[in-house]
């Protein structure tokens, strides 16, 4: 992937993945065709959200998902959207998606690819009538079995060092996609006037920050390597801020600009956490690693984790290098964890 200081700000996506491709002399095309059809995918939720009041999109859709959350109906329409913007492009083989009880392996009338996506299709679901923040996450992994045969539960439940790229869309003042690859972190800003995202966050790195994000709602179930830990922050000479929107992808990118760290630890009546491994954690580890910052559960680094279900949750405790590694050597020494 070409370095980003080749590309002058105003460079579109398409431009991006093109002129990106042609370091890669074996590339098929699939990536940048995945890629393009996350953009799809964003521009087309982007329009619904900005208008959901209007279109009916506010509110429950009337049922639960998997895991026993109301669905909202952005829910469902941001799933139905990356479905059909990811199954018939001949780049992906497999989707895995908080709205979808298994895997969904692409139709057979479409041709399969080489890649599985994993998908959190909608984040922030709680925001939405708020009009606050919300957000896609997806991760990227490369098929493990043969091409042409169908992908199985090896080709996505596997460590998250396996990723080769993730990212999010945020859907908030303005629509972002940002992209991490091998080669760094872009975010592409979407014009809505022409319908096109534009590199305006050309090798984004998380810089060193004071700012926490932690549902201090929770403080009373937090064990004790938690609370010191934030006490400390609290009780710092120059003491950090707190800031929680309650949309994962809204709070992990505001401390990507700004620096600092989100934490959802475990709880005695979630003690694997909230958030979910295969499609929050894992994406957002593999981006905000490629950013500089790191990701840990409270004890070991996010994507050394090895899933056993599509649906596994995980704490999370992630942001720049020097806060996560703070609170982790608390939490971790923590007997009670
Ligand atoms: P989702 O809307 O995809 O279910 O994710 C919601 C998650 C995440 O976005 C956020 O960080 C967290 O839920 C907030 O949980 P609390 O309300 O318990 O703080
Ligand atoms: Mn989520
Ligand atoms: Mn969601």
């Amino acid at each position: 992937m070409a370095s980003a200081q080749q590309f002058e700000e105003g460079t579109t996506l398409d431009r991006f993945l093109m002129d990106t491709m042609r370091e890669y002399p074996h590339a098929t095309g699939q990536f940048v065709n995945l890629c393009q059809s996350m953009a799809l995918a964003g521009k087309m939720i982007s329009a619904r959200v900005n208008r959901a009041g209007l279109a009916g999109m506010l509110g429950a859709a009337g049922g639960q998902n998997v895991h026993g959350e109301f669905v909202q109906k952005l829910d469902l329409y941001a799933n139905d959207v990356f479905k059909a913007s990811l199954e018939h492009r001949g780049h992906t083989c497999m989707i895995v998606s908080e709205e979808e009880g298994g895997p969904v392996l692409v139709p057979s009338r479409y041709e399969s690819g080489d890649y599985v996506v994993t998908l959190d299709p909608l984040d922030g679901s709680s925001n939405i009538d708020c009009n606050a923040t919300i957000g896609s996450i997806f991760g990227i992994f490369k098929r493990k079995t043969p091409t042409g045969t169908p992908a199985t539960r090896e080709d996505v439940v596997r460590p998250g060092d396996d990723l080769v790229a993730s990212g999010y869309i945020i859907f908030g003042s303005g629509t972002l996609l940002v992209l991490a690859t091998e080669a760094g972190v872009f975010g592409f800003t979407l014009d809505p006037t022409v319908g096109e995202f534009f590199l305006s966050h050309p090798a984004l790195k998380i810089p060193k920050g004071r700012i926490y994000s932690v549902n201090e709602g929770y403080r009373a179930q937090w064990q004790p390597g938690v609370v010191s830990y934030i006490d400390g922050l609290q009780r710092a000479d120059k003491p950090w801020k707190a800031r929680y929107i309650g949309s994962l992808v809204a709070d992990v990118h505001r401390n990507i600009l700004k620096g600092g760290v989100f934490l959802y630890p475990a709880t005695p009546g979630s003690p694997q956490g909230k958030l979910r491994l295969l499609y929050e954690a894992f994406p957002l580890a593999f981006l905000v690693e490629k950013a500089g910052g790191a990701a840990t559960d409270g004890r070991v680094r996010i994507l050394d984790l090895h899933p056993e279900d599509i649906h596994d949750r995980t704490p999370l405790v992630i942001g720049d290098a020097d806060a996560v590694a703070r609170a982790t050597e608390l939490m971790s020494a923590d007997p009670s964890f």
